[in-house]
């Protein structure tokens, strides 16, 4: 979604802005803008399109400022195009604003000042809350930050915003509240950006800006105050992301990057956290809440996209070895249906980026209503991270393709976890299950790097199978949210209409989809119901589907009935999504470039939806 980049300093602010919306660019968007002070004139280049195409605009002008602000757009009030654009000016000319988030009662302010004549050039609400912010000052004779601070207590809505005037060409101002707004502190100069990616390569020291902040920056100092006018101590983090984690180090895309670090970013996340022989368990994050965890009546699980279909497969294990019952909600639903939440509820939120606003909103209702909170992140310092009584980070390190794939592997590794620590301290499993099932967990990294060497062999099914109109995906138990993920990474970038099915509910509609144009992905492993799933593979290939199926190594049935069987290493059931989820992701990621799609940033989506 939005992305938002500003410095203030000595050197030259246009490179490292633009350099700073392309870091950003993974977020999502439709159109790029900066504004900088030339000449002591408040200017701005902006472009429908790329962060390519403003620099295309920018031709050969090389704008000279040491201080500016960049944006990249994702349209929620008005269409892409170059009007629409950030920054927008206020209506003097004199200040522009880069906003991401919704400003819900900006049809009000609007009509209120187009009632005192003011015109607006675009449809955006970012416009009409800069010439909010100049009317207020005009109208109190304050000063700018003040008037800002006046505005901000008028708005409704989410908002991440800065703000560069021309009168005062020395100094930024910005605010959060709901959108994420991250403040990189270097030597006499400052950054600003909505995540550390465009922030990591030039210093490792942030401030994590709170709700209802605003800043006040100059090149050697920072002012942080509340809206309420109470100013603050800056907290001070250290950034440990390194800038090849946001490179693509060599791969074309870095979407296959980061599903080929799945090794790895699985190992991290259980680095320090489990050792199978000693029997070590330990998750730093929920020590203090473990326990609330083990007595829950009830364990309530939000998420969206992707992160739903962790917290699908949770549902699963945490019922299988803690015996607590578990309900799995989109948090856009639970916000919004009146649900029915006790103290003693615990609820688990799931979020990659962890600022995904349904998530937010879900955990706010169930933090008001008593429940205990665990957030499974993967941003640092995200907004989710922060407002969650307790949790585990998946330490995944940054993800860039908009398609999430090591952020699933890293959030099933944490979720186990949980379950595994939670049911070994509830003796819902005995000792000997819980060692095996820690051996098995330490041997996923190597399992899943032995699946990645189908790679060859999946490109090669990517090929037949690329100009397929539809796709079904269907599996069973554990393996029945791999099926949703599975079509879901493929219509995210290849745009193909997929769908995800229990394999058993095909007979109850989908299967009339089935003729010889239907290529049908099954996830068949080792487990309970393998000998149902077979049936399903029958009745589609009776009716002529292509069938291509992900089973267990040494699979010698299913083989012998289809023409393309993809083998992946065994383990425990309730592991296998961590190692049956990779052909999916390779299929999905082939094909979408067989077809010429843009893979790591797909069109419309957003790698960090901010609102509703
Ligand atoms: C967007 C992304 C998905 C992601 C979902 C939830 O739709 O494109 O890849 O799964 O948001 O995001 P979160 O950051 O909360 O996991």
């Amino acid at each position: 979604m939005c992305g938002i980049v500003a410095y203030i300093g000595s050197k030259q602010a246009s490179p490292i802005v633009l350099k700073g919306l392309k870091r950003l660019e993974y977020r999502g968007y439709d159109s790029a803008g900066i504004a900088l002070i030339e000449d002591s004139l408040l200017t701005v280049y902006k472009k429908k399109g790329k962060v390519s195409d403003l620099e295309s605009h920018l031709g050969n002008l090389s704008p000279q400022s040491t201080i500016g602000i960049g944006h990249t757009r994702w349209a929620t009030h008005g269409e892409p195009n170059d009007i629409n654009a950030h920054p927008h000016f206020s209506a003097s000319g004199n200040l522009a604003i880069i906003h991401n988030g919704i400003i819900e009662n900006y049809s009000s302010i609007k009509t209120d000042l187009q009632n005192k004549g003011y015109k607006f050039n675009s449809d955006t609400d970012s416009e009409v809350f800069i010439y909010f912010i100049e009317d207020i000052q005009q109208k109190t004779k304050c000063s700018l930050d003040e008037a800002v601070r006046l505005a901000l207590l008028k708005i409704v809505g989410a908002y991440a915003i800065v703000i560069l005037s021309q009168d005062d060409p020395d100094t930024l101002i910005a605010a959060r509240k709901g959108s994420p707004l991250v403040i990189g502190i270097g030597e006499n100069e400052y950054f600003l950006a909505s995540d550390a990616t465009p922030i990591v390569e030039y210093t490792n020291e942030v401030v994590y800006m709170n709700d209802q902040e605003m800043a006040i920056i100059n090149k050697n100092n920072l002012i942080i105050k509340t809206t309420q006018d109470v100013e603050t101590i800056p907290y001070i983090q250290t950034l440990d992301i390194e800038l090849n984690a946001i490179e693509k180090s060599g791969y074309d895309h870095f979407m296959l990057k980061e599903i080929f670090e799945q090794p790895r970013s699985i190992g991290d996340c259980m680095r320090g956290r489990l050792n199978a022989a000693s029997g070590h368990l330990v998750l730093g994050g929920i020590r203090e809440y473990a326990n609330k965890l083990e007595c829950a009546e009830r364990i309530l699980i939000v998420g969206c996209g992707t992160s739903w279909h962790a917290g699908l497969v949770a549902e699963y294990f945490l019922e299988e070895f803690c015996r607590i019952p578990v309900e799995v909600e989109y948090a856009s639903e639970f916000r919004y249906r009146n649900p029915v939440i006790k103290e003693g509820d615990v609820m688990i939120a799931i979020s990659q980026s962890g600022e995904t606003a349904d998530t937010l909103a879900a955990i706010e209702l169930a933090k008001s209503k008593g429940a205990i909170v665990f957030g499974v992140c993967n941003v640092v310092g995200s907004t989710i991270a922060r407002i969650s009584h307790e949790g585990a980070y998946t330490h995944a390190g940054p993800e860039i393709g908009v398609a999430s794939t090591k952020a699933f592997t890293a959030q099933l590794t944490v979720l186990f976890m949980i379950g595994l620590l939670v049911a070994h301290q509830k003796g819902s499993i005995t000792e000997s299950k819980y060692r095996e099932l820690l051996v098995e967990m330490e041997q996923i990294p190597s399992k899943v790097e032995t699946a990645l060497r189908l790679n060859q062999q999946i490109k090669g099914i990517a090929k037949i199978f690329k100009d397929a109109r539809n796709f079904l995906y269907l599996g069973r138990g554990f393996n029945f949210p791999v099926a949703l993920e599975g079509a879901l990474k493929l219509k995210e970038i290849s745009y193909i209409h997929a769908e995800g099915y229990p394999a058993a509910e095909m007979k109850h509609g989908p299967i009339a989809l089935i003729d010889e144009e239907m290529p049908v992905v099954f996830i068949a492993t080792n487990d309970s119901s393998y000998e149902k799933v077979v049936s399903n593979i029958q009745e589609v290939k009776a009716r002529k589907g292509k069938v291509i199926v992900v089973v267990t190594e040494g699979d010698t049935l299913i083989s012998k009935m289809v023409e393309f069987v993809i083998e992946v290493p065994a383990t425990h059931p309730a592991l296998m999504p961590m190692v049956s989820v990779i052909p999916l992701q390779l299929l999905s990621y082939h094909i979408a470039v067989m077809r010429g799609c843009n893979v790591d940033q797909p069109r419309n989506l957003a790698k960090s939806v901010t609102v509703e």
